[in-house]
């Protein structure tokens, strides 16, 4: 019999310390994600000089917890993977050091792993016996930065189709929770509030993009705001038309996400999509596309979705598989593409 790899990963590219252990790509050892949120909470958003902070403050003691939690001492692990973009320059700087120090006491191999190549990978990992992805792989990335539409066609090989040519989905969401009163961050918010709402309520317009694979969700979010300037000219909004307008805002979202995602799925005639990324975790947008794409649809459990060190560390096992090394002069690449 081989011996397992055990792959050590470390995310810091935004506001959550993160670190696991994963076995073979798939077998979750453990997962420690220290999030943030609370802290940046008050201010409606990441403060970038706090986020850094914070993870130097945390970063050790999540990767012991992370060993602990395994079963592991160092002489268990194969490799070190780290995120190093795309993300905050001064968070990523905190997790790559981490990584690079590790691996250089430890004598480990140390793996650089992009972000967005992690959030796919948290597909990989099994979840109650969840089988593996079948490759070529139509990915929607859809997070607090990005909204992409990726095809992988291998291990490690990515092709990006589109992306959004303004804000990102997440991005959305968590302006109109704000705007609505609801608290950062916002897509939970908007999804809990929308489980009471029609979200037929209010019409809110779809950007089709026709002929290309880009999504939009400006023009979205400022017809939002219009509507809740003139909504609020008559009194503060009651609760049932805060929940209204986050059930029509969710819907128009997810109606521009399905759309484009079950036409590039024929398009590309694909075994399988996956949905990667944060706004993965959207009850909303997994039954739909779920319902309507032709062929069968992947996502990760919520608690994968977001940011944490598993997604990395699954990555890092299929690089490293591949002989993927980096070296010591690996720097942090703060707008790091995958296509
Ligand atoms: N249930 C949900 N519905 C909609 N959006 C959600 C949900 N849960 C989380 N999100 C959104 O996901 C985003 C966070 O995702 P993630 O942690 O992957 O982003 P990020 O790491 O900051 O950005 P990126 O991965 O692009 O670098 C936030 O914008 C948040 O509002
Ligand atoms: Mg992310």
């Amino acid at each position: 019999m081989t011996p397992s790899v055990r792959i050590l990963g470390i995310e810091t590219s935004c506001d959550e310390t993160a670190a696991a252990v994963v076995e073979d790509g798939r077998i979750l050892r453990s997962n420690v994600v220290a999030s943030q949120e609370q802290l940046h909470a008050r201010y409606g958003g990441i403060v970038p000089e706090l986020a850094s902070r914070q993870h130097i403050r945390l970063i050790l003691p999540v990767i012991d917890e992370a060993l602990r939690r395994a079963g592991v001492d160092w002489a268990g692990i194969s490799a070190i993977a780290v995120t190093f973009g795309p993300g905050l320059a001064g968070s990523l700087l905190v997790g790559l050091n981490a990584a690079k120090a590790l691996a250089f006491a430890r004598g480990l191999p140390l793996v650089g792993i992009n972000h967005l190549e992690g959030h796919v990978y948290a597909n990989w990992v099994e979840v109650d016996g969840s089988p593996e992805p079948q490759l070529p792989l139509l990915c929607l990335i859809v997070s607090g930065a990005h909204s992409d539409l990726t095809l992988m066609v291998d291990h490690g090989k990515f092709r990006r189709i589109g992306r959004t040519r303004d804000d990102a989905a997440g991005e959305a969401f968590d302006k109109v929770a704000r705007l609505l009163g609801l608290g950062f961050p916002g897509g939970p918010a908007i999804q809990r509030a929308a489980e009471r709402g029609n979200p037929e309520a209010y019409p809110l317009p779809r950007a089709e993009l026709k002929d290309s694979w880009d999504f939009s969700f400006s023009g979205l979010k400022t017809a939002t705001l219009r509507l809740v300037e003139r909504l609020r000219r008559d009194g503060p909004l009651t609760e049932q038309q805060v929940a209204d307008i986050a059930a029509s805002f969710q819907e128009a979202v997810v109606d521009m996400l399905v759309a484009k995602t079950v036409a590039a799925a024929r398009a590309f005639g694909v075994p399988q999509v996956a949905l990667a990324g944060g706004v993965a975790a959207n009850r909303r947008l997994r039954e739909r596309l779920r319902a309507e794409c032709p062929v069968p649809v992947v996502y990760p459990p919520p608690f994968l979705c977001t940011d944490n060190g598993a997604m990395i560390a699954a990555a890092g096992y299929f690089r490293f598989r591949a002989g993927d090394r980096a070296g010591f002069d690996l720097d942090v690449v703060s707008n790091l593409k995958l296509e």
